[in-house]
């Protein structure tokens, strides 16, 4: 029996993952898997685990190991995930890592590849602060490098309701390109060790990027 894919993909905030993810999902049957998407979720319905994140999150903070390991568990054990799963946001830490890596064990699977999508920091406050993603299908968007085809309407669900996260003040996203040197930066190097690291120059146009990508898991999933 062939093992669910699972991929990674590691990179600064801003960096592409969702939007990337979002695409490998439809190209490749994978189902992402967005731990900030997840705890947003929980957030909203105002879970004991979404009130305890809220404030860390607004702060942009890193949310503590134990939340984000729990609400994961809870998704990987849902049915959907057996096609395979493209990891966006999590690991996260190297206690997250390790984590991943022996829930893993447990069910005879493997990492596929963990894709580092490398962004220079600048280049990373211009695409968060021009961000904003439809309000009815979660498709995302940017004010100058990805508009809708019709102002103010989503291209994939016709929805006219537009969202900005409230992390993606000026303010706040310093905080998340410190959370994300002082401790995700480290991963690279985990899973390097591991053979299993990929690194793409994110700093082009998105569709360059996911033709990257696409070649990556293309031979990765194989
Ligand atoms: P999360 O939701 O994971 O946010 P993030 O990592 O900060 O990443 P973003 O969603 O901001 O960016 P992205 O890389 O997905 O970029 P996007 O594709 O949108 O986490 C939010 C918070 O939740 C965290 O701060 C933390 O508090 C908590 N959290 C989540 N996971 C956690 C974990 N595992 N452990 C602990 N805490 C956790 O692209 C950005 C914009 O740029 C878009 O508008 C897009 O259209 C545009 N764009 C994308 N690619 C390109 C390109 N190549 N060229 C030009 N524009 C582009």
């Amino acid at each position: 029996m062939t093992r669910p894919a699972v991929l990674i993909l590691l990179g600064p905030p801003g960096a592409g993952k969702g939007t990337q993810a979002r695409m490998l999902q439809d190209r490749f049957g994978l189902v992402q898997l967005s731990t900030g998407d997840l705890l947003r979720a929980a957030v909203a319905a105002g879970t004991p685990a979404g009130r305890e994140a809220k404030a860390v999150m607004t702060a942009g903070g890193l949310v503590s190991d134990d939340i984000v390991l729990a609400i994961l568990k809870d998704r990987l054990g849902e049915p959907d995930t057996a096609q395979g799963v493209i990891l966006d946001g999590f690991p996260r830490t190297t206690v997250q890592a390790e984590a991943l890596d022996k829930l893993l064990a447990q069910t005879g699977q493997r990492i596929n590849a963990a894709v580092s999508l490398d962004v220079d920091d600048a280049e990373m406050v211009n695409r968060i602060a021009g961000r904003y993603t439809c309000g009815g299908c979660g498709e995302g968007y940017h004010d100058r490098f990805k508009t809708p085809a019709v102002a103010g309407v989503c291209d994939k669900c016709g929805s006219t309701t537009m969202v900005r996260r409230a992390d993606d003040k000026a303010e706040t996203v310093g905080q998340r390109l410190a959370a994300y040197h002082a401790q995700t930066v480290p991963l690279i190097q985990y899973y390097e060790k591991q053979g299993n690291l990929q690194r793409i120059d994110a700093m082009g146009e998105i569709a360059q990027v996911a033709k990257e990508l696409n070649a990556i898991v293309k031979q990765s999933v194989a």
